[in-house]
């Protein structure tokens, strides 16, 4: 099958420089990112991925290197087709520009929610929804939608984040993420910080809007959550060090009705030996 590109990385380097120290973290780093695949990103801890993920987002500027994003509609603010393919190069944007660019083609969700506390749960969703349109009866109908899809139901809309459980809290986030219907979604460790079973559900919601076709980058380090995407990337010495083609999530490996659980044990085994390899 041919992937469609959506974003490359071309040479890419970020050195953070601290007094008397240079750190390379990203060195001339190449990658691209396809349209509709979740991506998982991997790596040891301090390897540079959440580094990676905000240069890749435009929430940080690389060192040295291009980022150039292939979106459908280069209509926006601060935006200009450098030529008729839809192309955008983010890496020399400005900071004004580069925040109109997350607005209209990038969605968020890290690993603590970020939710304003003094709004319910449904404003937090209006407010990023609000910054791209100014339809607020359309935006209502589509953030209450996403919210019940969610199984944020009704009765929850006009809580506040601390009425909410941690697991609530971070599938409103979600929801926020995607208000603005992002050409990609990008997650650093979206689940790091909940229990086992909101983990599985925040997981089954990222696993169904890659299923409508959501394009996803998360940065995770637990298996459980890698399994979920179908392309993963291991970061080592600041390159992508390796990859490996898992395919669409089959289920869960280990629940024995799953239709499906040859492959997903298959897919977990394939997980697992790679991972080995890279000595993670
Ligand atoms: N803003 C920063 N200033 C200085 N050093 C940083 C900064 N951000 C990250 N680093 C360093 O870069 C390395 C990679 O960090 P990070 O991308 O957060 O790794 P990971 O997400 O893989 O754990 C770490 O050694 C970290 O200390
Ligand atoms: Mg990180």
């Amino acid at each position: 099958m041919n992937k469609t590109t959506l974003l490359t990385a071309k040479d890419l380097s970020k050195t953070f420089s601290n007094e008397s120290v240079q750190q390379h973290v990203l060195k001339n780093l190449n990658l691209n990112i396809y349209k509709g695949d979740f991506t998982v990103v991997m790596g040891n801890s301090g390897s540079g991925k959440s580094t990676l993920l905000y240069a890749l987002s435009g929430m940080d500027r690389p060192s040295l290197g291009k980022i150039t994003y292939f979106v459908d509609d280069t209509s926006s603010a601060g935006e200009k087709r450098s030529d008729n393919s839809g192309a955008i190069e983010i890496s020399k944007f400005s900071n004004d520009k580069l925040a109109l660019f997350r607005r209209d083609h990038a969605g968020f969700v890290f690993q603590q929610n970020y939710l304003n506390d003094s709004m319910s749960a449904l404003d937090n969703v209006m407010l990023s929804g609000l910054l791209k349109t100014k339809n607020r009866k359309e935006l209502a109908v589509r953030a209450k939608e996403l919210l019940e899809k969610v199984e944020i139901g009704k009765n929850d809309w006009k809580k506040f984040p601390n009425q909410l459980s941690g697991g609530q809290q971070q599938r409103v986030a979600v929801v926020r993420g995607v208000i603005n219907k992002p050409e990609v979604l990008f997650a650093d460790e979206p689940t790091g910080a909940l229990n086992s079973q909101n983990t599985e559900n925040v997981l089954d919601i990222m696993t169904a809007l890659n299923k409508e076709g959501q394009s996803i980058v998360m940065v995770t380090h637990t298996i459980k959550a890698a399994e979920r995407g179908n392309r993963i990337i291991y970061l080592a010495d600041g390159i992508i060090s390796a990859e490996i083609d898992l395919g669409p999530y089959a289920g869960d490996y280990k629940d024995e009705t799953n239709p499906q659980l040859d492959r997903a044990k298959e897919r977990h085994r394939m997980l697992k030996d790679f991972l080995q390899e890279m000595g993670w």
